[in-house]
């Protein structure tokens, strides 16, 4: 029998989400904000989620009342045994009568031997199983992290620069491009190299050149990857991939593409406010929600 996993994704990648997962050989079953629900046929591995529980237990959503609540509990909690010490993590859809912190609790007092409640901030000790709740509106789903860290922590990222991109948002990016091997790939404003390392772990066989105005991205990108071509311009690149500033250095009504070069496809994730010059036409636009803010993937190609 196929395991059943909970895949955690950016809200407004969903759907790429779902596509590499299908493609992978696995049967996304559904698909809500955020979350899809997976049937695996083996290992799952994917670089646009942020995260991946093993199912342990589901039960209806029981909607916005707390006693409605206090009874799902109940019932998720009897088909699950655990020892030892847990915490518990809640996200849900839509409107409530009670917070996530009223999910944790109720859940970790049926389970936890001990429980750490994150309500007042105090992270949990070392050796804690963190259990993952989340009610999507059709159920209640209570899964275990099959893994140490979530998948979207990345073991190259050793530095950072301001704006930094979400990793998965950047796996989503360079998959768009559809990036052949011997393509040449630019990054016109590198920053720390996110999109073209992610994009070389996807398709190890093009070639990649970043830059940045700034020596310190450079130093940054280096870090962590030092396999690429740093701080060299690709003249004639066969794709970009692109996450200029987001109006924090300059106008959001700034048109950041002006100097980069003409390429076969553009993918490029723009703030609210910016768009591509006149030279790009935009052929797909994926808008997202990431850390409180609201940029959209935009693909375009040039001329009309
Ligand atoms: C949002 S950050 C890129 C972050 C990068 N994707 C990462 O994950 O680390 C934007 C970058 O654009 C660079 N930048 C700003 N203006 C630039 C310009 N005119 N030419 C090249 N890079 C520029 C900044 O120095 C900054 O590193």
């Amino acid at each position: 029998m196929p395991s059943e996993f909970l895949v955690r994704t950016v809200t407004g990648l969903e759907d790429l989400t779902a596509a590499e997962i299908t493609e992978a050989g696995h049967r996304v079953v559904d698909v809500t904000k955020r979350q899809l629900v997976v049937e695996a046929a083996g290992p799952v591995v994917t670089r646009l989620a942020d995260d991946l529980f093993a199912v342990r237990a589901s039960v209806p959503d029981p909607g916005r009342t707390r006693d409605g609540l206090r009874q799902a509990v109940a019932r998720l909690t009897a088909r699950v045994a655990h020892g030892g010490p847990i915490s518990v993590t809640a996200s849900f859809t839509g409107s409530r009568n009670f917070s996530r912190f009223d999910v944790e609790d109720a859940v970790g007092a049926r389970l936890g031997e001990p429980y750490f409640s994150r309500r007042h901030g105090t992270p949990p000790p070392p050796g804690t199983t963190d259990l993952r709740v989340t009610l999507d509106g059709k159920a209640m789903w209570l899964g275990v992290r099959p893994h140490p860290a979530p998948l979207h922590r990345r073991a190259w990222r050793r530095a950072t620069v301001v704006g930094s991109l979400h990793p998965p948002v950047a796996a989503a990016m360079a998959r768009l491009a559809g990036i052949r091997p011997g393509h040449v790939v630019f990054d016109p404003c590198c920053g720390a190299g996110t999109l073209l390392i992610e994009a070389r772990i996807q398709v190890p066989g093009a070639r990649y050149h970043g830059t940045d105005i700034d020596p310190a991205a450079i130093r940054a990108a280096r870090i962590n990857d030092p396999g690429i071509a740093w701080r060299t311009e690709a003249v004639e690149p066969d794709r970009i991939l692109a996450n200029p500033p987001w109006g924090v250095r300059l106008p959001a009504d700034a048109v950041p593409s002006a100097g980069w070069p003409e390429a076969g496809r553009l993918v490029a994730i723009l703030g609210e406010g910016q768009r591509l010059d006149r030279r790009w036409t935009t052929v797909g636009e994926h808008a997202l929600t990431v850390a409180g803010r609201h940029p959209r993937i935009v693909v375009a190609l040039i001329g009309k």
